[in-house]
């Protein structure tokens, strides 16, 4: 049995001020969040101070990128070593905001998410199509190329660790869910690939997270889907309520 993961992937939001409440807000709504694991992805500059919020509890923190070096001259990078330090658990990698307007690609990510393994930090990778590659038909054939790239030549034993998060780029932000079925299709299809590149076992053992415009109202539907194992979660997870709403629908 699969524990469900739900993640708040924060964005560029919130000043170390705003993240301590907030993240204050989600510890007291989530008093017992045991049947489920629970990550909080604040910006890099508020880490620290959100770890130090959520120090004694059941829930993680995470970072929204991980530079693929251990150190050096890469000007604006974030390393495992750093985030470490911060007691970081989780890192997001290949988020499409980041695909789309920063130009990583899958050479990169792939890069990323071997580096976090060999750190033992937490992958959570990211894959998902376009509204065009939907209406063309080519959802799948998107999602496969994005799936081998990122997650090529990762070995089966670590997909017990990593998690992949299916946020279809239509619904992100949008308010324009995927449907139940939309959504558990494509991650049957994401499993059935796992199990093509390295096997039953890890297939069955990777945690794929749904994410775009995921909310208390249809977190429920979703996570009952045999192949949803959790959320990623934007908007929604900058209100207390609404994400221990979420969590809640998970446990
Ligand atoms: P959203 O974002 O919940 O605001 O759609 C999800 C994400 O980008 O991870």
């Amino acid at each position: 049995m699969r524990k469900k993961i739900i993640a708040g992937n924060w964005k560029m939001n919130k000043t170390v001020e705003e993240a301590v409440e907030l993240a204050k807000a989600i510890k007291l709504e989530l008093a017992d969040c045991n049947g489920v694991d629970v990550v909080l992805c604040p910006p890099f500059t508020a880490i620290k101070a959100v770890s130090d919020v959520i120090s004694e509890t059941l829930i993680n923190v995470g970072s929204q990128n991980m530079g693929s070096e251990d150190e050096g001259a890469y000007t604006g990078e974030i390393s495992h070593a750093m985030l470490k330090e911060l007691f970081v658990r989780y890192v997001i990698l290949g988020h499409s905001e980041r695909r789309e307007y920063y130009k990583e690609n899958d050479f990169w990510i792939n890069k990323k998410v071997k580096k976090a393994l060999e750190k033992n930090l937490r992958p959570i990778v990211c894959v998902g199509e376009k509204l065009e590659d939907r209406e063309s038909g080519n959802t799948e054939s998107v999602v496969e190329q994005q799936v081998r790239g990122s997650l090529a030549d990762i070995p089966a034993s670590a997909y017990t660790e990593l998690v992949i998060a299916y946020e279809p780029v239509w619904a992100i932000g949008t308010g324009k869910t995927a449907t139940s079925e939309q959504a558990q299709e494509v991650h049957a299809f994401i499993r059935g690939l796992i199990k093509d590149m390295v096997g039953a076992e890890a297939a069955d053992a990777v945690r794929i997270q749904y994410g775009g415009s995921m909310k208390p109202g249809n977190a429920s539907e979703l996570l009952a889907q045999p192949d949803i194992d959790g959320g990623l979660i934007g908007g929604a997870a900058l209100d207390a309520v609404s994400f221990a709403g979420i969590v809640n629908a998970g446990i």
